[in-house]
């Protein structure tokens, strides 16, 4: 989603008010929640919160993948003891307010698509449309990251059981970004650039690879 936001409207003479527009693109992690939210609204589940301390949480499990898309499909995913050891740690998030997991989807693909892409990626089939809709979810983050400063990019949802505004909290208060990659619920512009970079050899890469498309879930 390209928004127009007015940064400035500001006098340059003492007569003609001038506005200057700037465009750039939303957070792609905070557009693939409201593409879950929304499809889940249009199911009849409820909107869930978007945490950003899941969210960051989501980008640190996908990390964990260290761009090896091959284990996504084998259905492994990151030991349980990550959460406490890495993952909160790296997030600046107290390991004591984490809460429950209660349903995962992950993709990961050769090709950069946008958002709404990457949810039709994710939720394919009855299995991800039943973790999507479930109604013991509250909260949920959502992640992508590039490997190696291109592909295979990654994409990760994670959902939670956990109170809304206690748990996955900031040490600090704060949300703090978490770069390469961008995490939901955070309020921060994350452009499609910081989930590349560094920009470099990645892209040749995915070219003489083809694509490669897979995905999990809890
Ligand atoms: C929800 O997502 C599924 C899978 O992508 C799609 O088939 C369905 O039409 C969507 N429903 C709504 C209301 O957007
Ligand atoms: C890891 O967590 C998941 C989801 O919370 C749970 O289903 C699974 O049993 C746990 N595995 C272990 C070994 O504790
Ligand atoms: C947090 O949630 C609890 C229970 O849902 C509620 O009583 C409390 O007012 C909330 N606090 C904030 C700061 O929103």
């Amino acid at each position: 989603m390209i928004v127009n936001r007015i940064i400035c409207s500001c006098y340059i003479s003492n007569l003609i008010p001038v506005i200057f527009l700037f465009s750039f693109e939303d957070n792609p992690a905070d557009e693939l929640v409201a593409a879950v939210n929304s499809n889940r609204t249009g199911h009849k589940s409820s909107s869930l919160f978007a945490n950003p301390g899941l969210g960051c949480v989501a980008l640190e499990y996908i990390k964990a993948y260290k761009g090896q898309c091959g284990d996504v499909g084998g259905n492994m995913r990151p030991p349980n003891s990550s959460f406490t050891e890495i993952f909160a740690p790296d997030c600046g998030i107290d390991a004591k307010s984490l809460g429950p997991i209660t349903g995962r989807l992950i993709a990961c693909q050769t090709k950069y698509v946008k958002p709404d892409e990457a949810f039709g990626l994710l939720v394919r089939d009855a299995r991800s449309l039943e973790i999507l809709h479930d109604k013991g979810h509250r909260e949920v983050g959502a992640a992508t990251v590039g490997t190696d400063g291109g592909s295979p990019y990654f994409w990760g949802v994670l959902f939670s059981s956990g109170g809304a505004n206690g748990s996955f909290s900031f040490e600090g208060g704060a949300p703090k970004p978490n770069r390469p990659g961008c995490y939901s619920g955070a309020n921060d512009d994350c452009s499609a650039a910081a989930v590349r970079a560094p920009a470099g050899r990645g892209l040749l890469a995915a070219v003489s690879a083809g694509v490669l498309f897979v995905l999990a879930y809890l």
